[in-house]
């Protein structure tokens, strides 16, 4: 997400720090910046949409000189890019500036409140009800203010704050989105990330959620909300700075791999309420939903099989028929659809050409538009009549993982929106299906676990040429995906097919040569999987079964299984898709091969 940088202490130009710094997260992504420093007593304060190199030119050396100081490399989540919504972000009465990183999910109630309080805001921004917050609680004591502020958010936050009144002190906080204090002589560096202050010192501390930091250039507490102190350790960081942009992962794909638990939690973030889904932030009117009488969902690659998902499951809860289609096909057939039909654009970087052409021939002939875009400000979020963004901050590995997820989140929660606002479910039903939407990150993190058991089958399979993913129903996306990433990472071939059709071609294929991943899950067509199982192992294929925790039958028959838990099948191709990702990088690796960037593929592709 975004990237902060803070700093206080003996440098009294701390400006050069805060750029260097943000720097070194340029790599992360991003589509603004900004800086602010106390000066004499004020604050100074350049931001900018677009790169530090667009930013860099408008600082004044003279007039940016100060200490303290922090820095802000902005992903937008709430409210577009633009020089307005860059951070920092000042009080009213500009004593106060503060760069923040997370979703603050009562940002509107708080706004109002503050407004009737006479807080005049200037930007779309969740995060600049934080400042005005600390405002309305600052009586001299910075640190106190914080304390009281960060207390009424909910959400996800990392926050550095500065104040001109006070310029020998800087407070940071976090809950939920990490945060750093690299330790220096006389002066201390905050970061969201360890790379922007790895030139300055290895000395860091972790901060923990729930806790506040009080630097000044003497010294630092650590207290807890509630003022309670904490004692906490140094630790020395011995990573490179590549290292440490990957967060002390060897690839950003695995860093990204591990982030899921918690891209899931972003995405449901303030959409969840009491057992209720609440996406009216999409834009489309309740009475267009519920009226709806079909879907079709455009996209390409990867965000096309979430959208297989999000067909499975707006047909299961929303009960309406749902197409989903490739966009660069879609956009050459004849525009037969007709009725109350929504068109879905799943996307993630928003940009690829098939798709937003797709999107606009049929908002073109006058179908209602939503784009699933993880991009904030793309192009697909522009041209769309209503927007369900993704949350899963940006992806640098060219091969989709974690916003796949994400975006099969979205499809999960919008399919559960439409449901209850078309009343198709009852509320006993939906709040079981919600409940368990809450569980999944604790399911990802469950498989994570069980790393080593997919790296020891990557070894066995590793100089395989041809590999068959087969499943059936809410499975077959699994497989399908299974299939692209290993093709795409490892330049292995392999097929997804549904499970089903197997006898009418794939069969032929097989022998010990062709090892065959069965999505083989829990669920009611799951004694059919088995009977094709049966026939791969008639045929002396290897089976490679992904199946559910404690499945004895799947294990018996399959050469090699790994268990993911149990969770309601419409859910089960999240599940299934973390190990076979997992099985992708380590083949890859295995196969000494770069996984972030494979051969011939872009991230975004923005041609046809
Ligand atoms: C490229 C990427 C894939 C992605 C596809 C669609 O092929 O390499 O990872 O799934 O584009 O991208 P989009 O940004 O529209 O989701």
């Amino acid at each position: 997400m975004c990237g902060i940088v803070g700093y206080v202490g003996k440098k009294n130009n701390c400006t050069n720090f805060l750029l260097e710094g943000l720097k070194k997260l340029e790599y992360r992504g991003y589509d603004s910046a900004g800086i602010a420093v106390a000066n004499d007593r004020n604050l100074k304060t350049v931001k900018k949409k677009g790169f530090l190199r667009d930013l860099e030119p408008l600082i004044n050396p003279e007039r940016m000189k100060g200490s303290p100081g922090i820095g802000h490399t902005r992903w937008a989540t709430h409210g577009e890019p633009s020089d307005e919504n860059a951070h920092p972000h000042l009080s009213c009465e500009k004593r106060l500036a503060l760069v923040h990183n997370g979703i603050i999910e009562n940002y509107q109630e708080l706004k109002q409140e503050l407004k009737l309080k006479g807080h005049h805001f200037t930007s779309q921004t969740d995060t600049e009800v934080i400042v005005h917050l600390i405002e309305e609680h600052y009586q001299g004591d910075l640190y106190d203010a914080v304390k009281k502020g960060v207390k009424e958010l909910r959400g996800s936050f990392a926050i550095a704050v500065i104040s001109a009144d006070d310029p020998d002190l800087l407070v940071a906080a976090r809950y939920d989105s990490p945060l750093v204090v690299g330790i220096g002589k006389n002066e201390y560096f905050i970061a969201s990330d360890i790379p922007a202050i790895l030139k300055e010192t290895r000395k860091v501390i972790i901060l923990e959620d729930g806790e506040i930091v009080k630097a000044k250039p003497d010294g630092i507490t650590i207290t807890d909300f509630d003022g309670n102190l904490i004692e906490k350790e140094i630790t020395e960081i011995t990573w490179d700075a590549e290292a440490a942009e990957k967060g002390g992962y060897e690839d950003f794909m695995l860093k990204e791999i591990h982030e899921q638990p918690q891209v899931i939690l972003n995405t449901m973030r303030g959409r969840v309420k009491e057992a209720k889904i609440i996406l009216d932030e999409i834009g489309l009117p309740r009475e267009l939903l519920k009226r709806l009488e079909r879907m079709v969902i455009v996209a390409c690659g990867t965000s096309y099989y979430a959208g297989l998902v999000m067909r499975n499951a707006v047909e299961l809860f929303a009960k309406i028929p749902v197409d989903v289609e490739i966009s660069s096909e879609f956009r050459y057939r004849p525009m037969l659809i007709d009725g109350r039909v929504l068109v879905v654009g799943i996307t993630q970087s928003g940009e690829t050409a098939d798709t937003l052409v797709s999107l606009r021939q049929a908002k073109r002939v006058g179908f209602p538009i939503l784009a699933i875009p993880n991009v904030i400000g793309s192009s697909a979020a522009r041209e769309a009549d209503g927007v369900l963004y993704t949350h899963a901050g940006p992806e640098i590995g060219v091969a989709a993982t974690k916003t796949m997820t994400a975006q099969m989140v979205a499809g999960f929660l919008f399919a559960l929106y439409l449901a209850g606002i078309k009343k198709t479910i009852s509320d006993e039903r939906r709040e079981k299906f919600i409940k368990e939407l809450l569980k999944l990150p604790r399911k990802v993190e469950a498989i994570l676990d069980r790393e080593d058991e997919v790296k020891q089958m990557a070894k066995k399979y590793k100089n395989y040429n041809n590999f068959l993913f087969l499943g059936r129903t809410y499975g077959l996306p699994a497989a399908y995906e299974g299939a692209l990433k290993l093709k795409e990472i490892t330049y292995v071939h392999a097929e997804g097919y549904p499970a089903g059709e197997m006898k009418h071609g794939p069969i032929a294929l097989i022998d010990e040569n062709v090892p065959v991943v069965f999505i083989a899950t829990k669920g009611e067509v799951q004694d059919k999987i088995i009977s094709n199982m049966e026939e791969v192992k008639a045929r002396k294929g290897k089976i490679i079964a992904i199946a559910t925790e404690g499945d004895k039958k799947v294990a018996d028959l399959a050469d090699d299984v790994i268990y993911v838990p149990w969770t309601f099948e419409a859910y089960t191709p999240l599940l299934a898709v973390v190990p076979l990702q997992l099985f992708t990088y380590y083949t890859g690796k295995l196969r000494g091969l770069n996984v972030d960037q494979p051969r011939n593929l872009a991230k975004s592709v923005t041609v046809e």
